[in-house]
């Protein structure tokens, strides 16, 4: 019999009993969301005029979900969970919990052009396919239904001609804020480590460049029908949605003040400036901001560390109150785990188990700062009494979130106090476990040694008992997008590769049987 514990992508051997085991964890699921490139994304489409929303302005997202034909050839097991309780629930949260300022009365998408050119004229807001509209329109990886689309416009080679051509358009998707397009396809991403699904925004309308439509793809083989592992496929969903609604690097420069406002500067196109090397339209410093850190490194070192905030009013407002920092200058964005993870979330180090973190490792929650975040796109209203509360971090005052966890470490040692919510012991044997943060589970230190140094922006230890100096640069904390800080972390026991259990002492499976204590 095999069985380990393992958290955070790595494995641990516990006590004696234990034998490391050597699949790939299940845990902890990552996210890619990569911001659409612009030829996979129309912008300003042209909507009808909607006079409802001037009538009553704001009211419930509604999101009309259509399934993929690729969902119907799943599993029926897995088929009955995406379509009846996954995407379901998902977007009855979502829906709850986010009014939008500006709804549409119905969606009529835009259609994509044979050869990818667009024409625009003058005082006209079609646009107009040169040559020929695209036999089918895609939203990320899934085909467009064609009551869905608006007609084909087109410009004749010539340009001789323009207008309309083909069938007319229907009435459009009705009552409907934002169409969600949900396949179950094996793509090339799938193959990425530990992706269970991601997802993209693929249109936006044109008076507030609010996404009306996007896409959101399952891994087949990823999803996962125990119902342990519900609640964690559950928060993927709603936060691969999230990202496709307003929370991706691709639509910071987009994003509009409390009056409808744009918060970059437009060109003549309407847009603002295409960044070719970061591969999204340039934001503004209203919407992301660069500072430098000076940031404590073992040795008694200072090194400068970059980081990317996003300082939009409501978001700041949160975290200076979440932190308990009244000179944060707004939220830190991830800056690691590869174009995808980085910018497109909130750094892991900062608020380890908010849900729009760039992985899950426990206990996950969407907190009043996301709400903030979706409220500061100028799209949103957000309904605050649905945000969960958020433990890490919280209170821990401007030292814990403008400087390195080398600092907090050191200084609240020096001071008797304790380093939570990092840690600095390192696995022993036998085992010493901890309590998470919340002391809702069983936790481990996820203090560990690499096989590589780590880079000297992330060396944090000048002595670790039981670990010579030399040896110290390669050690940190098991997960990288939390800048290698260590903190205690939940894990999972697994037999033979399989699943078992989790240490979350709230589940019942995981408390003692009474009986069994009393009269062993
Ligand atoms: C594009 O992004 C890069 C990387 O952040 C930055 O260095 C560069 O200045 C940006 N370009 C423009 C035109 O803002
Ligand atoms: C906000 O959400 C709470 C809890 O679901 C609900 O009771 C309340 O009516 C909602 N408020 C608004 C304005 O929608
Ligand atoms: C910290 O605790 C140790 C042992 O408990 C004690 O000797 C020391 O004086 C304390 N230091 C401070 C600053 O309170
Ligand atoms: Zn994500």
């Amino acid at each position: 019999m095999k069985m380990a514990a393992r958290y955070g992508g790595s494995l641990l051997i516990v006590g004696a009993l234990l034998v490391l085991a050597c699949q790939s964890p299940a845990t902890p699921i990552n996210c890619r969301h990569r911001a659409p490139g612009p030829e996979e994304v129309i912008y300003q489409v042209h909507q009808r005029t909607n006079h409802v929303w001037k009538r009553h302005s704001e009211q419930q997202l509604r999101v009309k979900i259509h399934y993929d034909i690729s969902i119907d050839n799943l599993v029926p097991a897995k088929k009955q969970l995406v379509k009846n309780k996954l995407f379901p629930q998902a977007i009855s949260y979502l829906q709850k919990t986010f009014q939008v300022r500006r709804p549409s009365s119905s969606i009529l998408l835009s259609r994509q052009c044979a050869n990818n050119q667009y024409l625009k004229k003058k005082s006209d807001p079609h646009r107009y396919c040169h040559g020929a509209c695209a036999q089918h329109t895609r939203c990320g990886p899934v085909i467009v239904p064609e009551e869905h689309l608006q007609q084909c416009m087109l410009c004749s080679d010539t340009e001789m001609y323009c207008g309309p051509s083909g069938p007319p358009d229907s009435g459009g998707i009705r009552d409907t804020d934002f169409v969600l397009y949900v396949s179950a396809i094996t793509t090339e991403r799938c193959s990425q480590e530990n992706i269970v699904a991601y997802a993209a925004y693929c249109q936006l309308e044109a008076e507030m460049d609010r996404p009306i439509a996007g896409y959101a793809n399952l891994c087949p083989n990823m999803i996962s029908t125990q119902t342990q592992e519900f609640a964690g496929m559950l928060s993927t969903v709603k936060h691969e949605v999230i990202h496709a609604l307003g929370f991706s690097a691709g639509l910071f420069a987009l994003y509009r003040d409390g009056d409808g406002n744009p918060l970059t500067p437009r060109y003549i196109n309407g847009l603002p400036l295409f960044n070719d090397s970061l591969g999204v339209y340039q934001w503004s410093d209203r919407v992301v901001r660069t500072v430098i850190r000076n940031w404590d490194v073992s040795g008694s070192k200072m090194v400068q560390h970059k980081v990317f905030l996003l300082v939009t009013p409501k978001v700041t407002d949160e975290v200076r109150k979440h932190f308990n920092c009244p000179i944060l200058e707004g939220m830190e964005l991830e800056n690691q785990g590869g174009m995808g993870t980085e910018l497109n979330h909130w750094e892991k180090r900062l608020l380890e188990n908010e849900a729009m973190t760039g992985s899950h490792t426990q206990n996950r929650v969407f907190s009043r700062i996301t709400l903030a975040l979706m409220e500061d796109t100028g799209w949103y209203r957000a309904n605050y009494s649905m945000a969960q509360r958020l433990d890490w971090g919280r209170g821990k005052g401007c030292d814990f979130v403008m400087k390195s966890c080398k600092f907090w470490i050191v200084q609240q040692s020096r001071r008797n106090r304790s380093v939570s919510p990092f840690c600095h012991t390192l696995r022993s044997n036998p085992l010493k476990l901890a309590c998470r943060q919340d002391q809702r589970a069983v936790a481990i230190c996820n203090l560990q040694r690499f096989p590589q140094r780590l880079p000297q922006e992330y060396q944090y230890f000048d002595a670790i008992p039981g670990v010579s100096p030399e040896d110290l640069p390669h050690y940190g904390g098991a997960v990288e997008i939390a800048d290698f800080c260590p903190f205690t972390q939940e894990f999972s026991w697994h037999l033979s590769g399989e699943y078992q259990r989790s240490s979350d002492c709230t589940l019942t499976q995981n408390q003692p049987d009474h009986l069994r204590l009393l009269y062993p």
